[in-house]
């Protein structure tokens, strides 16, 4: 069978590389995928981003399933078109990815079917969202409704970043949300305490199977400082997540998810990310929703898969997922992302990256290197072509041995205004 994954990032290249060991995939098209899956023989990159061309590909190649990473096609229907014409694909609608699409919708949807998350309360008018704020004091949390690529929210620790914050995302749009058909939005949340981390599973609208438990970072400095990033590394499994806390997230959150999406008529299948804060007890509160795997989480978790991802999502796609059950690595996976100069705000393109290791397929490699926003130019060189440039990964028999591995595979690796931290997995590590 043929393969198409879409997208273009770390998680799209760890999808591709996991996809072309499997027995039953022929080939693997990344649309438009990055100089990692340029580089690696069993990989074909196809220069295509819009809908109805990716479609028409889809058809006229005789794709036999297509699996979408990133939200924004997810948000345009792609799940929709390909569906209209007869073409097996894993996602969900466009109706069922509101759930990340709008803050709004996702929150509203919580509230009615009594899935736990912060207390908010949503605004188009800037004085109103103001006098919130003024109320309830700070810390205060503020995010935009509407995809701003995990760059949307700002965690105010004073009422005068809160007060910045709603200028910035109501009045401005400096961020360049894509703002939703309401117009321009911010929900503003009650600020939870706790330790966060990703609970991801996949479903065919029936039945659910969770995948590894794991935990990004999403500040772009050491200690957890800094900016919000898209994430600068992941590890799996997330200690926080004990068999406790799975089965209060799968009963208090996941389950009645699935259930209300199919019962206010928009089922969802595909990838459910809940993004958790997990309290002092044990209790589990959402704190978002995405509608795909994560990324760079994503790539620490099909690190850990053993099960044929092919099958599984031919499965999913088919609304047989009863029939499949996952098997994952005993050991820990823990990736580091290498990020470009000036990222987040304005990474820098065209920087020449060394060092690379050549590409691996071997199914038991135990260190990668995924490629993100990178490119082959004209004289057959890597350079940066994005924020988040490489996720360079390690399995090890705890976080701590997959934290050294994956240093250890980083160093070798060069390019000018190279950023990334040196303390993934520092809360797996340290508390435990
Ligand atoms: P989101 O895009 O909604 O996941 O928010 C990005 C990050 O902001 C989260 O991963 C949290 O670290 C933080 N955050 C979001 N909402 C809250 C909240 N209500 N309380 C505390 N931190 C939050
Ligand atoms: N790493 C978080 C995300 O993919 O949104």
């Amino acid at each position: 069978m043929k393969m198409l994954v879409v997208g273009g990032g770390g998680r799209e290249h760890a999808l591709a590389w996991r996809l072309a060991q499997s027995p039953k995939v022929q080939q693997v098209f990344v649309a438009p995928g990055n100089g990692g899956t340029a580089l690696d023989a069993r990989l074909h990159n196809v220069a295509l981003t819009d809908v109805p061309s990716l479609a028409d590909f889809a058809q006229a190649a005789g794709i036999g399933l297509t699996v979408v990473g990133p939200e924004a096609p997810l948000a345009l229907g792609i799940v929709d078109a390909f569906r209209a014409r007869g073409l097996r694909i894993v996602g969900p609608t466009q109706a069922a990815a509101r759930l990340e699409s709008s803050k709004a919708f996702a929150k509203a949807f919580m509230q009615r079917h009594g899935i736990p998350t912060a207390r908010h309360a949503t605004f188009s008018d800037a004085a109103a969202a103001h006098a919130h704020v003024d109320q309830h004091g700070a810390p205060i949390v503020v995010k935009a409704d509407g995809l701003a690529a995990g760059k949307g929210v700002v965690v105010a620790m004073t009422t005068a970043e809160a007060h910045e914050a709603i200028d910035f995302m109501l009045l401005d749009n400096k961020l360049g949300v894509v703002h939703n058909a309401e117009g321009a939005r911010v929900v503003i949340e009650e600020f939870l305490v706790g330790e966060e981390a990703s609970f991801i599973v996949l479903t065919d609208g029936k039945s659910v199977l969770p995948l590894a438990s794991s935990q990004d970072h999403k500040r772009l400095l050491d200690g957890d400082q800094g900016p919000n990033t898209g994430g600068m590394g992941a590890y799996s499994p997330a200690p926080v997540v004990t068999p406790n806390v799975h089965a209060k997230v799968m009963h208090e959150i996941i389950l009645p998810t699935i259930a209300g999406m199919a019962k206010d008529g928009a089922p969802f299948t595909g990838f459910l990310y809940a993004g958790l804060m997990i309290d002092a007890e044990g209790r589990p509160k959402t704190v978002e929703f995405n509608a795909r795997l994560g990324d760079p989480e994503a790539e620490v978790i099909l690190m850990r898969l053993k099960s044929d991802l092919a099958d599984v999502l031919l499965h999913a796609a088919s609304g047989t997922l009863d029939q499949v059950e996952l098997h994952w690595d005993r050991r820990a996976a823990l990736g580091v992302v290498m990020a470009a100069h000036g990222y987040p705000l304005e990474p820098r393109k065209g920087d020449v990256i060394e060092g690379l290791p050549a590409p691996r397929d071997a199914a038991d490699a135990d260190t990668m290197v995924f490629h993100a926003g990178t490119a082959r130019d004209a004289d057959g060189r890597i350079v940066t072509s994005g924020g988040r440039v490489l996720c360079v990964t390690a399995l090890g028999e705890s976080v701590k041995v997959a934290q050294q591995r994956a240093y250890e595979a980083l160093r070798p690796i060069h390019f000018d205004g190279a950023q990334w931290r040196t303390d993934i997995g520092h809360r797996a590590i340290k508390s435990r």
